[in-house]
């Protein structure tokens, strides 16, 4: 036998030579929910290593992830239904607790990096990611509203924009509504292929943001399709995207390695609530290991060809890296 693999896996030393993919918590983002008001956090049933919580309990979330070296976080805030109408007025108001968390965070943790979501279903009664009309979710009609919550988030200080809308032309339509006000050097994260998947569960829980009728297929991608990642890969870079996103992450691999490979933009990937969940579950049971399946489903995205994870399990990751 000439050749023998096995020689290069004989000790940790080759091994950690030769390793092929690389992952530190610079690689990965938080996800956080904000609730308004202060002194609440509340564990996410079906999600339990995640919260919904007050900003004063965020600001100490974030310091004790900047610690183990995560200085990335994606905020998504619940909205009281008081604040949602049909327009997600809202979503662009002076008094919005989470543009003024926005701003608060920035000047409380200046070095923490913020990636904001726009999409309408958290402000909207509703529940769509788009403005419905007459049943209907309606895309160039809904493109003035993104403009103007990617303004306001901007404006607020987040340093990322994180359109997840899914509407056709909203990255060019917010590039130029942001360089208009100013704003150019607020980077947009394009949610660049994102699947109508039913992994986002616990995340709708979260939020409270789940669709009010229908479901999201009209604008949110099919799971069968890999094709149409790359036109919507090749629209957002053209129309100025800094970063395109996959989303899910895990069943959804093969899209992430494809757009690594044709596209020369950094490739996010968004380990979803419900990936995160099944992994938790199963750990909770004892049927995994948590200490070899969390960082192993982590590499498995990276070495698809993520430059960047979203996943509630960063923070966690970060523990383990430092220990
Ligand atoms: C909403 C949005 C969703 C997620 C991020 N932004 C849910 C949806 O599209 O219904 C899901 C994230 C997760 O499941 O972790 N625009």
């Amino acid at each position: 036998m000439l050749r023998r693999p096995r020689r290069n896996r004989k000790s940790e030393a080759i091994r950690s030579a030769i390793r092929e993919t690389h992952m530190s918590p610079a690689n990965l983002v938080s996800p956080l929910f904000l609730l308004p008001g202060q002194n609440k956090s509340e564990v996410i049933k079906s999600l339990p290593i995640a919260s919904r919580m007050t900003l004063d309990f965020m600001l100490k979330e974030m310091e004790q992830s900047m610690e183990v070296g995560i200085d990335k976080f994606m905020i998504f805030p619940a909205i009281p239904a008081e604040h949602k109408d049909k327009v997600a007025t809202y979503s662009y108001a002076e008094d919005n607790f989470y543009l003024e968390a926005a701003r608060i965070i920035k000047r409380e943790i200046p070095d923490a990096t913020i990636i904001s979501d726009v999409a309408m279903d958290p402000y909207s009664t509703d529940g769509h990611d788009g403005l419905v009309i007459d049943g209907e979710i309606v895309n160039d009609e809904t493109l003035p509203i993104l403009d103007k919550m990617a303004v306001a988030q901007a404006q607020a200080g987040f340093d990322i924009i994180g359109p997840s809308d899914m509407m056709d032309g909203r990255i060019e339509s917010m590039r130029i509504a942001m360089d208009d006000a100013g704003y150019y050097t607020t980077s947009i994260m394009s949610y660049c292929a994102k699947y109508a998947s039913g992994f986002y569960g616990p995340f709708r829980d979260a939020l409270d943001s789940a669709p009010g009728f229908g479901d999201k297929k009209s604008y949110q991608m099919d799971p069968a399709n890999k094709k149409e990642a790359l036109i919507e890969a090749e629209l957002d870079t053209l129309e100025g995207a800094d970063f395109l996103m996959v989303k899910p992450a895990l069943n959804y691999l093969d899209v992430i390695h494809v757009l690594n490979e044709e596209f020369d933009l950094p490739i996010a990937a968004y380990h979803v609530s419900g990936e995160c969940a099944m992994l938790l579950a199963a750990c909770d049971k004892g049927w995994l290991d948590y200490d070899v399946v969390m960082p192993e489903t982590l590499m498995s995205i990276r070495r698809a060809g993520a430059d960047v994870i979203m996943t509630y399990l960063a923070k966690s990751f970060g523990e383990f890296y430092n220990q």
